[in-house]
């Protein structure tokens, strides 16, 4: 069980969101993150303290269909139950505000743990539109 607090769409600096991204994703570039979060049904972050440990965004179709999109914790603060906790309070959130689907999709190795929060598996697709492996 995690001590990490949760809290739902906190006032979130790209400096804070851009430190934890470049500390917990292989190959993080900078980016604004803004415009995203304007445009989600809703995101969360976990907190140690002050500290920002953990993130995610839900975006949505503007219908009943809710995505999980960057689950984020520290590597310092993993396997401790923040991303657990994280998840659930975002797939409580997105129900509160009318999804009744959750999509994620995420790489074979990471199945236990989406499976761990009750996630099903299902087939999905995703296309590469830009860069070196992008479909012509
Ligand atoms: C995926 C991630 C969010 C998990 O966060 P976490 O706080 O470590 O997860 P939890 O502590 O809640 O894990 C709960 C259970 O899920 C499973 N699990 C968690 N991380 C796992 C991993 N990397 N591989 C396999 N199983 C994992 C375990 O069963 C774990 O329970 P246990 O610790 O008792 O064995 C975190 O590893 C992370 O930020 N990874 C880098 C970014 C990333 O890949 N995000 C997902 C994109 S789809």
């Amino acid at each position: 069980m995690t001590n990490a607090r949760i809290v739902e769409r906190p006032t979130l600096t790209d400096d804070a969101l851009n430190t934890l991204f470049s500390s917990s994703w292989d190959r993080h570039e900078r980016r604004p993150f803004g415009a995203v979060l304007a445009h989600s049904l809703t995101y969360l972050a976990a907190y140690d303290h002050e500290k920002l440990v953990g993130f995610v965004n839900v975006a949505w179709d503007g219908g009943v269909h809710a995505f999980l999109l960057d689950p984020t914790v520290l590597p310092s603060h993993r396997r401790r139950g923040v991303g657990t906790a994280l998840v659930k309070a975002a797939a409580r959130a997105a129900s509160l505000r009318g999804a009744e689907w959750l999509h994620v999709d995420y790489v074979p190795d990471l199945e236990p743990f989406y499976a761990s929060v009750g996630f099903e598996t299902s087939r999905a697709g995703i296309l590469r539109l830009r860069g070196d492996e992008a479909a012509e």
